[in-house]
């Protein structure tokens, strides 16, 4: 893989422009992508990984722009970020920072919380000081429906009192309220995205990706966690950046928070597990381990109420069986790239 330098910065040029903006977890699935459509929007975007889940490869499209940088470290190393902010500062301001670095391996912070503790949520509180530090006023935050827990009830932007059933849920919960704590001091506004299990081409983890990479090592047999009666909603990359994109224009309140998700709409793992083997290996048999629940930290079922993202203005274009069928023909086919 064609790695930067530690710590430095790459060749080329920046363009100061109005809309300038730091991407932390760019090189990752869902911020790689959310690059691509800032640059598309004529956005200059400084893009911050440490590259432990997310790749370059992510990123070769957005590094043959001039408007993008990249720059590898660790959001937590707060001396490199302060060095980054003011070297890109001297070049225009920054108008805002979307915050997407984290752990999105849920089960590995379930064997060591040490992972969400660093990756979750001291991501946040230390982007928190470099954001003040460098007078950076506006966040968007990629935070996630494993906050809520297990609940019978629709999940709504309201409900409460929350206890999630993760690590990583409760890191980010505990992130949302480091970010409204910081309104209170120094920000101006904030975006909180709640999504759901989020699908598409450059996945670094989740079911299809799983599926296809175990179908590949085996294509006679899938073994799949579970019963695959688990059911969600699921919600596809393209359509997901539309809708930040869309919150951070329209919803102008301090604190915007926002459910990002389909209505009445889910996929179960069963469906996708028959969805990979059709798209890669026919014939294959699925065997599933049995149980209700795929792991520890996992909530099985659940659904989400995106009425008021509606109400802002905001629908998706793909159901989540049409979210999932796309996924997997993305994802099979970088599979056998890969
Ligand atoms: N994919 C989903 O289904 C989903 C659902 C809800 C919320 N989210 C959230 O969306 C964001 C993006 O998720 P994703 O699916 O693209 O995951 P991802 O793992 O592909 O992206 C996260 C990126 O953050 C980077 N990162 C992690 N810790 C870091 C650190 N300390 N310093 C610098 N970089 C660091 C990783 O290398 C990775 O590239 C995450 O905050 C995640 O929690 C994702």
């Amino acid at each position: 893989m064609d790695k930067p330098r530690q710590g430095g910065f790459e060749s080329g040029a920046v363009t100061s422009a109005p809309n300038k903006c730091l991407v932390t977890g760019a090189a990752g699935f869902i911020g790689s992508h959310l690059v691509d459509r800032l640059l598309e929007r004529g956005q200059t975007v400084v893009g911050l990984d440490n590259l432990k889940l997310g790749t370059l490869s992510n990123l070769a499209r957005a590094r043959e722009n001039p408007r993008f940088r990249f720059f590898q470290a660790d959001v937590n190393d707060t001396a490199a970020v302060s060095r980054l902010l003011a070297a890109e500062s001297a070049s225009g301001p920054f108008a805002m920072a979307w915050h997407l670095a984290a752990n999105s391996d849920i089960r590995a912070g379930v064997v060591d919380p040490d992972v969400d503790l660093r990756d979750t949520f001291l991501t946040t509180h230390n982007l928190l000081k470099a954001l003040r530090e460098h007078r950076i006023l506006r966040v968007a935050f990629a935070s996630t429906s494993a906050i809520y827990g297990v609940h019978p009830a629709k999940l709504t932007e309201d409900l409460g009192p929350l206890f999630p059933i993760s690590n990583y849920g409760a890191m980010k919960l505990a992130s949302e309220a480091a970010l409204s704590a910081a309104l209170e001091s120094f920000l101006e506004r904030v975006w909180i995205f709640r999504f759901p299990n989020v699908v598409g081409s450059r996945a670094t983890h989740g079911a299809i990706y799983d599926f296809a990479r175990k179908l590949k090592a085996n294509p006679a047999e899938l073994e799949v966690l579970g019963d695959g009666t688990q059911e969600k909603p699921y919600f596809h990359v393209a359509d997901l950046v539309e809708a930040m994109l869309f919150i951070v224009e329209r919803a102008s309140e301090p604190l915007n928070y926002y459910n990002i998700g389909t209505a009445d709409s889910v996929t179960s793992v069963r469906q996708m597990a028959e969805a990979v083997v059709r798209e890669m290996a026919p014939g294959a048999k699925i065997r599933y381990t049995g149980g209700s629940k795929g792991w520890v930290g996992d909530v099985p079922r659940f659904s989400y109420s995106v009425e008021k993202l509606r109400r802002l203005g905001w629908s998706p274009r793909l159901t989540s069986d049409q979210a999932v069928e796309r996924a997997v023909r993305e994802i099979v086919q970088e599979t056998q790239a890969g």
